[in-house]
């Protein structure tokens, strides 16, 4: 594939080298000083108390879910989301309510939250989707209306920002992925931020199976979600580098959306006033009937000419076979979300991807959709 959908954006080897010969020197190869120096670095980031490194951010997840005493009862959630947000809430047997996105921004309808809080409702889970913090100003009051705890998956919204406020401090917990398709990468790597103190204890002992403080004593079923010191200090040298990656992103995002905005049946993610997106995808609405190529046709066609597009997310949650038990409630339910799953492709962008690979690829979408 010439035009693959991501390439890792890597800080030069030079930067990692000393961390890496002092690992290898010291033994100490996992939750350890570049685990702790991650975690400060993130927290100052991101402005907030705690950060807990996990060994990826499903795991995170998980734990998060299980570390507010969420084991039963209903979480709401958006059906236009990445499997593991869904993953997290039934590992913790609770029940998964999904609800409907915004058309514009992609992301969690506040209001569909609203409407689907019940007696059983335990928590709120909101998406960050593509790295655009989601409505959180009306979903912390809804959540405080309710007293409900709200958390994030932030996987794809390290750098953003909502109101001012960096993602990481939204809501009650957030957690963040840096798996390689991410802003900021570790090859793989989780980080959950919150204020909460007696979370972030609990979450430390859970990602270490659940151990007490006397090391033996298992106080929690936790997991070994624990981060290597390799990750960690990968992930370390990234954050230095976030702001630069994450520039470059959305200028090129500007680029293709400014060569590409006239094409009739065309649409891009809107980015609310007061907010900010870490640019993790370029991702477009293709609008069956309205455009050319229908999103699928489009898909192919690019594939075709050695450019790696996305479908994403697809397919809605609900319609996944191992959400089989949903699929019938929620099918029609979220109309909002199954059509921006048949719509939404996303194109190649990375880090550091060079303005004229953009527009090979921006050549190819205007000549099939022109
Ligand atoms: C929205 C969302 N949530 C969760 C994840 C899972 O992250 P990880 O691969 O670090 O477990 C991803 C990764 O692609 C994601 O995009």
């Amino acid at each position: 594939m010439d035009y693959p959908i991501i390439r890792p954006t890597l800080p030069d080897f030079a930067e990692v080298e000393a961390a890496f010969r002092g690992i290898w020197a010291s033994g100490m190869l996992t939750n350890h000083a570049h685990v702790r120096e991650l975690e400060a670095l993130v927290a100052d980031y991101c402005g907030v108390e705690h950060c807990v490194a996990t060994a990826n951010c499903t795991s995170g997840l998980i734990l998060t879910v299980k570390a507010m005493g969420l084991t039963q009862g209903e979480i709401i959630l958006p059906s236009f989301t990445f499997a593991a947000t869904g993953h997290a809430i039934v590992w913790n047997g609770c029940e998964p309510v999904f609800v409907d996105s915004e058309y514009e921004t992609f992301n969690i309808d506040p209001e569909a939250v609203r409407a689907a809080i019940t007696p059983r409702t335990v928590a709120i889970c909101a998406v960050h989707v593509f790295g655009l913090p989601a409505n959180m100003t009306a979903l912390e009051a809804i959540a405080e209306e309710h007293g409900l705890p709200l958390y994030c998956d932030a996987a794809q919204a390290l750098g953003a920002t909502h109101n001012g406020r960096r993602a990481g401090g939204l809501g009650h917990a957030e957690v963040f992925s840096m798996s390689p398709t991410k802003v900021v990468t570790a090859g793989e790597g989780g980080l959950i931020t919150t204020n909460d103190g007696e979370l972030a204890t609990r979450l430390r002992q859970m990602r270490d199976y659940g151990k007490g403080p006397d090391g033996y004593d298992m106080r929690f079923i936790g997991l070994n979600a624990r981060q290597s010191e390799f990750h960690a200090a990968v992930g370390a040298a990234t954050v230095r580098h976030s702001d630069e990656y994450i520039g470059h992103r959305r200028s090129m995002i500007s680029h293709y959306q400014d060569a590409l905005r006239d094409l009739t049946g065309i649409r891009f993610q809107e980015v609310p006033e007061g907010s900010t997106a870490s640019g993790n995808y370029m991702v477009m609405k293709v609008r069956a009937g309205e455009s050319k190529l229908d999103r699928d046709e489009l898909y192919d066609a690019l594939f075709a000419r050695g450019i790696q597009a996305k479908k994403y997310f697809y397919p809605s949650l609900h319609l996944h076979e191992a959400y089989g038990p949903w699929r019938d409630k929620y099918e029609g339910k979220v109309p909002v979300a199954e059509r921006l799953s048949k719509e939404g492709i996303a194109l190649p962008l990375y880090g550091h991807i060079q303005k004229a690979d953009c527009d090979v690829i921006i050549d190819a979408v205007r000549n099939l959709l022109s």
